[in-house]
Order: structure tokens, then C-alpha cells, then sequence
């Protein structure tokens, strides 16, 4: 049902979030000098477009939900596929959902404590403990109810933005262009610092290939994926690169980097008695993000579990309720297929709770569920460090990985087989370019300077193969 304004708002909804809002310090403070930051986010805005691009002739190929785990089945077999829906549920979702609750905690408790450089660290961990929590319920508590609070929050991502842009333009009407003067004056990056940087950007332009996870819901997906795609960001990358020049008619590239919550900073020079409404809003646009967000997990698992690779019942729901079956509660005691119980546990604790006191009808649906507590589990001990950084440097690089992955079949599919249909194709420079980034931005960290996070991001991923084998490739029961 999700037609072409569907699809951008959803698109649009996914990758606004908390980036705009906390990247811009890490992309400028690599990135050295105002002009070289905006010309990174720049790029973030074309690389990503050019991923985009990518997705919409995989996704009008092969026609199927779950994003990158039926495109990685069919180029290269179960196994890669399966090490994506693991790694989604171990790494990806557990730590954006963990990077997203951070910010969140940052700016709602601005307001709170005046300035935010003043706000314990203790306080920021708990608000986003308690978020994650939050989210967690809502997602296990009802589909419907999430739906509807993604809509609501979705407003507050507009609403800062535009008051950020529209502040910036009068800023700038009114001659404030000092921080512009010289805009490439500042310390040369290196390979490092230019890869954290578009590691930080990309954070913020991260969720372009929300789409390819319900092509099947798509009306005319043919014609709606790649307009939606092409569209949303073009906007986002508009919108993004105005935030930013709207930053700099405030804050100069020091207040900027010394500031925890730009948008924030801000506010409190151009919005006189209005500056609470900056981290009002972007708190509210932060926790639809969150909510959102959980949606991906669950077609994911829904494709997974429909190649087997995950158990059946993640495909189920209760007919009332929209909450996968307490059958996932007798299925924990009679299948030890650990990712499939991670992801449930959650939901297995309410629907034993619900097994009492509700009927049993249940039925098999395409609308996957998205809840897990396992996710909402490792959240939490990640956000203890409360290292905002690191946390996107493990996510990108496992994200990355899973691009590049993906962006290559590109290539592979148009050699192995010339003559399928494709109602979308992109020009062949396009999966090149995106391809050889993604590969520079997952290999240059390692290459440049080999930190423990690295390994510890393959380890985790590649530790999903210890459940593969037995359960998935030799059906252990
Ligand atoms: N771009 C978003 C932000 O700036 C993060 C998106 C996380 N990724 C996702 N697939 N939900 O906060």
C-alpha cells in the first residue's frame, strides 16, 4: 500500500534522525576546516545516492522484502545472508538503537540543566536506558501503536530543521558570514580522519535503503522504488547542507566543535525565550526515529525466517493484537536456534503473559514483527561507555560491510546473467564508484591504524556461524 509520497516520508522519516543534530561536530573536527566539513557532507549526500541508486536496480530485480537478505541469498548463497540478519540483530540494530536513545538523552535533558555541557553523564545513560526500554515495550506492546507514534514524532524532525534553516537565512541576510571567510583554513586530514569524518556524515544519511526492506508493500514498485529513492534524497542532502551553513551563521568552527548538542547551542543564540523548542523537537524527532527503526528488524527476520533461516513462527502474529504468537514460546523449548529466541524473548515474555489471559487465534501474515529483547539488551550495555564515536565507527563499519557486499552483486548479476529483466539500471559507473567507497571506508581504518573495535565488530559477526551450521545448515532440532 505504500505508494510515492509513502515511500518518501517513510525514506525521509528513516534518515533524519539524530545525525543532523550530533555529526556535524565529529565530520568538522576530521574534516579540519568549514569548507572541507561541508564538502564532506556533501558527499555523504552523493555517495549515499549513488547506494541508492544501487538498491533501486536490486530491488526492482528481485522484488522481494527484507532488504539486503534476499539480494545476498540470491548472489551468493545462505550463508552471507544469514551473517547479515545476524549481524543486523547483534551489531546494527542493538547500536543504532543505542547511538539514537544518546542523543536523545542529550537533548531532552537540555532544557533541564540549561547548558548542556552541564548535564551528568549519569543522567544521560539513564534517560537512555530508559528509552531503550521504552522502545522496546512499545514495539512488543502493539504495532499500531508504534505506527502512530512514528507519525506524531516524525513532525518534530520538520519542525527543527526548518526553524534551524529558517533562523540560518535570516542570519545570513543579516551579514553573519564571518565564520565563512577562508572556509579551507585548517589542518589537512588524513585517510583516518577523512574516513571518520564520512563515517560520522553517513551516520546521518544512514536509512536510504529502508525502502528495499518492503518492496512488496510498494504500489508500482518499479516506477515508485527509484523516484522515492532519487527524491528523498535530494531532499535530505538539501536540507542537511542548509542545517549546516545555518549552524555556521551562529557558531564558529570551536563553538561548534566544543558544543555536545549543536542544534541546541544554536538555539540558545538566535531563539531568545523559543530556545526550548529546539530540543524539544529534536527529542521527539530522535524517539520516532527509534521506533521506527525496530520496523527493518522484523522484515528482516520475517525474510529470514521464510528461507528458513530463522524459525517460522517470526512470521506469525497475533490477529488481534499484531504480536508475534506465544507459539514462540512453546518453539523456545523445542528449537535451540539461538538468533531465533534472541530476537523473541521480548515478545515471548508478553505473549506468555497474553497466553493467559487471550485467545490463541493466530494467523501467518506478511507483516513481520519487529520486537526483541535481546536487541533492546545489548542496547543497554552499550550504552554504558557512552561513546557516542566509537559506537558509529562499529556501526559503520559492520553497516559497510554489508553495503559493499551488496552494491558488488550490482556488478555480479549484470555479468552472470546479461539478459534479465531490470526495469530499473543504473549507469554501470554508479555501483563501481559506490562499491570502491564503501570498500575504502570498511578496509582505510583497519589499514591505517588496527584498532580492537575492528576485530571485535568481524568476531561478533562472523561469531553467528557457531549457530549456522548446526541449525540452520544440518536442521539440528
Ligand atoms: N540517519 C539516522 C540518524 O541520523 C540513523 C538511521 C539508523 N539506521 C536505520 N536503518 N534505522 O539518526
Amino acid at each position: 500500500q505504500v505508494g510515492l509520497i509513502g515511500g518518501i516520508s517513510l525514506i525521509v522519516g528513516t534518515i533524519i534522525g539524530s545525525g543532523i543534530f550530533i555529526s556535524p561536530k565529529g565530520v568538522f573536527q576530521n574534516a579540519g576546516s568549514v569548507g572541507a566539513g561541508l564538502l564532506i557532507w556533501f558527499a555523504c549526500g552523493l555517495l549515499s545516492t549513488f547506494g541508492a541508486l544501487c538498491y533501486a536496480e536490486l530491488g526492482t530485480m528481485i522484488p522481494k522484502s527484507g532488504g539486503e537478505f534476499p539480494i545476498l541469498l540470491e548472489a551468493f548463497g545462505p550463508i552471507p545472508a544469514y551473517l547479515f540478519a545476524w549481524t543486523a540483530a547483534v551489531i546494527l540494530k542493538p547500536s543504532s538503537l543505542c547511538l539514537l536513545s544518546l542523543t536523545f538523552a542529550k537533548y531532552a535533558l537540555t532544557p533541564a540543566y540549561g547548558n548542556c555541557d552541564s548535564v551528568p553523564e549519569l543522567s544521560t545513560k539513564f534517560v537512555a536506558a530508559s528509552l531503550i526500554l521504552l522502545v522496546v515495550f512499545i514495539n512488543c506492546f502493539s504495532v499500531k501503536l508504534s505506527t502512530k507514534v512514528v507519525t506524531f514524532f516524525g513532525v518534530g524532525k520538520i519542525l527543527s530543521l526548518v526553524i534551524i534553516i529558517i533562523a540560518g537565512i535570516v542570519r545570513l541576510c543579516q551579514g553573519y558570514t564571518e565564520n565563512f571567510q577562508n572556509s579551507f583554513e585548517g589542518p589537512t586530514p588524513g585517510i583516518r580522519e577523512i574516513t571518520m569524518a564520512f563515517y560520522q556524515g553517513l551516520w546521518a544519511f544512514d536509512g536510504w535503503n529502508q525502502l528495499n526492506y518492503v518492496v512488496e508493500e510498494l504500489k508500482n514498485p518499479y516506477k515508485t522504488l527509484p523516484r522515492a529513492l532519487i527524491a528523498s534524497l535530494f531532499i535530505v542532502t538539501g536540507l542537511y547542507l542548509l542545517t549546516n551553513v545555518s549552524y555556521f551563521t551562529v557558531l564558529s568552527l570551536d563553538n561548534l566543535l566544543q558544543s555536545p548538542a549543536v542544534a541546541s547551542s544554536f538555539g540558545s543564540v538566535v531563539l531568545g525565550f523559543m530556545v526550548w523548542i529546539i530540543p524539544l523537537s529534536v527529542a521527539a524527532s530522535v524517539f520516532g526515529t527509534c521506533i521506527g527503526s525496530c520496523f527493518t528488524a522484523g522484515r528482516i527476520s520475517y525474510a529470514a525466517a521464510r528461507e528458513g533461516h530463522f524459525n517460522q513462527v517470526l512470521a506469525m502474529i497475533h490477529v488481534q493484537r499484531y504480536t508475534p504468537a506465544p507459539a514462540v514460546v512453546l518453539n523456545v523449548k523445542t528449537d535451540f536456534s539461538i538468533p531465533y529466541i534472541n530476537f523473541n524473548t521480548g515478545t515471548c515474555i508478553f505473549n506468555i503473559i497474553l497466553l493467559f489471559y487471550k485467545n490463541f487465534d493466530y494467523i501467518s501474515t506478511k507483516i513481520p514483527k519487529c520486537c526483541s529483547f535481546l536487541q533492546g539488551l545489548i542496547a543497554l550495555l552499550m550504552v554504558i561507555p557512552n561513546d557516542f564515536d566509537s559506537l558509529v565507527n562499529y556501526y559503520s563499519f559492520a553497516t559497510w560491510a554489508f553495503y559493499f557486499a551488496t552494491s558488488i552483486t550490482v556488478l555480479y548479476f549484470r555479468y552472470k546473467m546479461p539478459d534479465r529483466h531490470r526495469p530499473v539500471k543504473v549507469p554501470i559507473f554508479v555501483p563501481i564508484i559506490f562499491s570502491a567507497s564503501a570498500l575504502c571506508l570498511v578496509v582505510a581504518p583497519i589499514v591505517d591504524n588496527p584498532e580492537i573495535q575492528y576485530l571485535v565488530a568481524v568476531l561478533t559477526m562472523l561469531f553467528g556461524l557457531v549457530f549456522y551450521f548446526p541449525f540452520v545448515h544440518f536442521k539440528v532440532k
